[in-house]
């Protein structure tokens, strides 16, 4: 059947309602936070309804029904992501993901392949999100380590050149972005992540935007870790996702302890399960794990690559009808074979968030600032900008929308 937004938008209960005195709901900030379709709401409340006990503990049928339900989440991600049950951690969010990473490498012991000394190499770019940068500035505080990035190129695009210089033979840790929250930049993967095996570091990848948008492989991009999100990806907020290798994962020491992550205990000392257990101490954010499953297994059911495809026809739609607007600046790459559907622009001298008010006055939900990537949008020689982000459910319409709600800003503002 061809892909058609509006039978999609039908699965979407919030897209039901109207906005600011009866307009139509535009919701063009997919990037910070997806809507969430009808079976996973039900999902998760099916769960507290019929289910509910404390996965992995007690014995009796709602305890192994609770742990039936997230195993089969768990086995529904790594199917999603080409990988396998065992390399599956459930967190909090992604935030929680990449912190888990830095503490957990900040915790390895002389000896432990992940132990940093002084000297050692962290690298990041100046694309990241806060949440991919502030852990590894602290992790290098903590340790002593050396932390260095890419820069980016004033089209907004990964610069390069020095890739040589930057990851060395000194690098223990590579971690990027897959696709900029700001610029919508695709990055490069497989020359970033040959550089950084050549060189015997790990490659940490940021999918919080990839994910939800376009078909990811870890075993074809050949990464040592992901993070990504399960609200960005139309499921429940509470819960993201750790991916790591095996065989990492095994020697990975864990960062929280508690509950359920053991293999021994005594009173002086523990030893621990074998992950993905030993990195998930308490009781499990069940019903919202249970949510993502259903999530995945709802975009499965669509296609992530026709989602993808969708998401690349309305992009460069809109890409090339605000493009038309006089003084408008796309802020990131335009070429369409670089870049996915968030797109980041200034208007003449209007502040972002008086057109962010202007916009919402008209029904187009869009986020404003700098998008928690301040580094990024200082490189960029803007103190903010405005961002559309897209997701399977928006049509050419929401971008008409757009369009003309920013050409009478700009009438309105002058
Ligand atoms: N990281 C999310 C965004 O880019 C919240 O908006």
């Amino acid at each position: 059947m061809a892909y058609d937004p509006l039978v999609i938008r039908k699965d979407f209960p919030i897209f039901d309602r109207s906005i600011r005195d009866g307009k139509r709901l535009v919701y063009l900030d997919s990037g910070a936070t997806s809507q969430k379709p009808a079976v996973v709401i039900d999902a998760e409340s099916n769960f507290y309804r019929k289910h509910n006990a404390a996965a992995h503990r007690g014995a009796h049928q709602l305890a192994e029904e609770a742990t039936e339900a997230i195993e089969s989440a768990r086995e529904v991600v790594a199917n999603f992501l080409s990988g396998t049950v065992d390399e599956i951690v459930f967190t909090k969010h992604s935030t929680e993901a990449l912190n888990l990473l830095a503490y957990s490498i900040g915790n390895s012991p002389v000896g432990n392949k992940f132990h940093l000394k002084a000297g050692d190499e962290i690298v990041v770019s100046e694309m990241e999100h806060h949440a991919n940068l502030i852990p590894w500035q602290e992790l290098a505080k903590r340790t002593g380590a050396v932390l260095k990035w890419f820069e980016v190129n004033p089209d907004g695009r990964l610069d390069l050149s020095n890739i040589d210089s930057v990851v060395t033979s000194r690098t223990k840790i590579v971690a990027l972005t897959h696709q900029s929250n700001v610029l919508g930049t695709i990055n490069p993967l497989a020359q970033l992540v040959k550089r950084t095996h050549d060189v015997g570091a790990i490659f940490i990848l940021d999918a919080c935007q990839s994910v939800p948008h376009m078909p990811v492989n870890v075993a074809a991009l050949d990464i040592d870790f992901l993070v990504f999100s399960g609200h960005k990806a139309v499921g429940p907020t509470g819960v993201g996702v750790l991916w790591g290798r095996a065989s990492l994962l095994a020697e990975l020491p864990p960062f929280l302890f508690g509950g359920s992550m053991i293999e021994s205990v005594t009173m002086t000392d523990a030893t621990w399960a074998s992950a993905p257990r030993k990195f998930e101490p308490g009781v499990p954010n069940m019903a919202q794990i249970v949510g993502l499953g259903t999530a995945l297994n709802y975009l499965t059911d669509i296609g992530i690559q026709e989602i993808h495809n969708h998401e690349i026809n309305i992009t460069s739609y809109a890409i090339s009808k605000l493009q038309e607007i006089n003084e408008l600046r796309i802020v990131g790459p335009t070429d369409m074979n670089l870049r996915g559907g968030a797109v980041s622009f200034t208007l003449g001298e209007i502040h972002p968030h008086d057109l962010g008010q202007f916009l919402d006055n008209s029904g187009v939900a869009v986020r404003t600032g700098h998008h928690c990537a301040w580094p990024l949008t200082r490189k960029m020689g803007v103190a903010a900008t405005t961002r559309a982000s897209f997701y399977l459910y928006n049509t050419l319409d929401d971008i008409d929308v757009l369009v003309d709600a920013v050409s009478d800003a700009q009438k309105y503002f002058a």
